[in-house]
């Protein structure tokens, strides 16, 4: 078996991170801007106030996706570029540069993929409490409603929320990321119940406005958990580490469970409640009802993963990584095995069609001599990871793949250092030059079709 005829061959991209235009149109402050620009928060104090200018270079990206043999997109949409204070106001430029967006990529074959929020949060949400405030539920509903009345007579594939786990955890656990808040576990936990109340109120208010029906679904993270051997004690013990919850109350947003169980069952796991619920606000059975509104894909973003075997005590034990074990420029653990038993273990609990909705590698990209970028180690990696990526159409109803990231971009609080993207963006003109990975992946989806 392999990819299905329709499988989305793609790369995902999110508004903060390339389109740039931080002020340009009416566009409202978000919580990037306000971070980026506070002094100390991102490496060289570098901003996404122009980032790649996609806004103002968006034609040419386009062109760009086709001639790379792109079927799909996977963008977000900035919250307060068509909603500058969040709500009320509704900026048509801010919504003509969406419009002109889509229209460009159904001209050029290429389906797209929205997602609500990646990130950018209006500044005048966050003011008003932002995801503290249990009314943000029904701004996002808005925001969401609106998105649906302008664009889903086009756009049929929505995502709600990119990885809650990590702008939950990194921005109001850790405080690396926007806003930069280090709250207690009772403020987080509140923040997290209004986040997936968010959510389901999102998905209503898309359904309510579509214009068409629409595949709606949520993007989390993960590290995955993949089997130390083939022995069924082992891929229990995998199965049951990835669904675990930690500990550690500061490291409580990093799993799947809490985060995945709420929207397909309903319920927070047990093993969460049992953990942390003398910390989360008043649930009501409204709530979980809320929170489980139907949906009709699931978007998972993979980078890798931990070994696991069955300990002698019969708990999941996680096998200690060698000193020398692959990784990629930025540290992450190169582990082709997650996108194999992550959709595997995934669709065998949530039963739902699935995508990647990222996956890819940074690397110490450098525009070699003949003007070309060799970047054999993103090739390596994507090459691996493909492999078990297609192993996985066997167990797992796949429906795509998008490779983070189409561009070198701004990626957070690490600035322009660290270069996820198929294609080069030489920073000092933002000349883009597609990387030797960039034609490999195009091969790859061509051979694949
Ligand atoms: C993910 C984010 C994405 C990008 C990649 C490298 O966590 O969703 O915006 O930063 O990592």
């Amino acid at each position: 078996m392999s990819y299905r005829k329709d499988f989305a061959w793609g790369c995902a991209t999110s508004s903060y991170q390339i389109e740039g235009a931080y002020n340009t149109d009416g566009k409202g402050p978000d919580i990037w801007d306000v971070f980026s620009h506070s002094p100390g928060r991102t490496k060289n104090g570098d901003t996404g106030d122009v980032a790649c200018n996609h806004y103002h270079r968006m034609k040419e990206d386009v062109a760009m996706m086709a001639s790379l043999g792109l079927n799909s997109y996977r963008f977000s949409v900035n919250w307060a570029r068509i909603l500058p204070e969040g709500r009320g106001f509704v900026n048509e430029a801010g919504i003509r540069f969406y419009d002109e967006l889509i229209d460009e990529l159904l001209k050029n074959d290429i389906t797209p993929f929205l997602t609500l929020y990646h990130w950018e949060m209006p500044y005048e949400i966050y003011k008003r409490g932002g995801w503290m405030n249990p009314d943000t539920v029904e701004w996002f509903g808005d925001y969401a409603a609106l998105v649906a009345d302008r664009f889903s007579d086009r756009v049929k594939n929505i995502f709600t929320l990119n990885e809650p786990q990590c702008f939950v955890g990194l921005g109001y656990v850790s405080g690396e990321h926007a806003p930069g808040l280090k709250t207690t576990l009772q403020d987080s936990l509140c923040i997290f119940h209004n986040v997936l109340k968010s959510h389901g109120r999102a998905v209503q208010r898309l359904r309510e406005k579509a214009r068409q029906p629409l595949m709606i679904g949520i993007a989390p993270t993960g590290s995955m958990c993949y089997p130390a051997s083939d022995d069924p004690k082992d891929i229990e013990a995998a199965r049951k580490a990835l669904f675990a919850i930690p500990e550690d109350p500061n490291r409580w947003t990093w799993n799947v469970s809490a985060w995945s169980d709420p929207v397909f069952f309903g319920q927070y796991p047990n093993e969460f409640l049992q953990r942390f619920e003398a910390y989360m606000p008043q649930i009501t059975d409204a709530d979980m009802k809320l929170i489980s509104e139907p949906v009709d894909i699931y978007g998972q973003n993979i980078y890798n993963g931990h070994m696991i075997r069955m300990g002698e005590d019969g708990n999941p034990t996680y096998v200690e990584r060698p000193a020398d074990f692959p990784q990629t420029a930025n540290g992450w653990p190169i582990t082709p095995e997650c996108l194999y038993w992550g959709p595997r273990f995934l669709y065998e609990r949530y039963k739902t069609p699935l995508y990647i909705t990222e996956n890819g590698t940074c690397c110490n990209d450098v525009l070699s001599p003949d003007g070309a970028v060799h970047d054999r180690d993103r090739v390596n990696f994507l090459s691996q990871y493909l492999e078990q990526l297609e192993k996985a159409t066997e167990v797992a109803d796949l429906r795509g793949y998008f490779l983070w990231s189409l561009m070198d971009n701004f990626e957070w609080n690490r600035g322009y250092s660290d270069r996820f993207g198929m294609v080069y963006v030489d920073f000092n003109n933002l000349q883009r030059i597609p990387k030797d990975s960039a034609y490999w992946y195009r091969d790859y989806i061509k051979s694949h079709k």
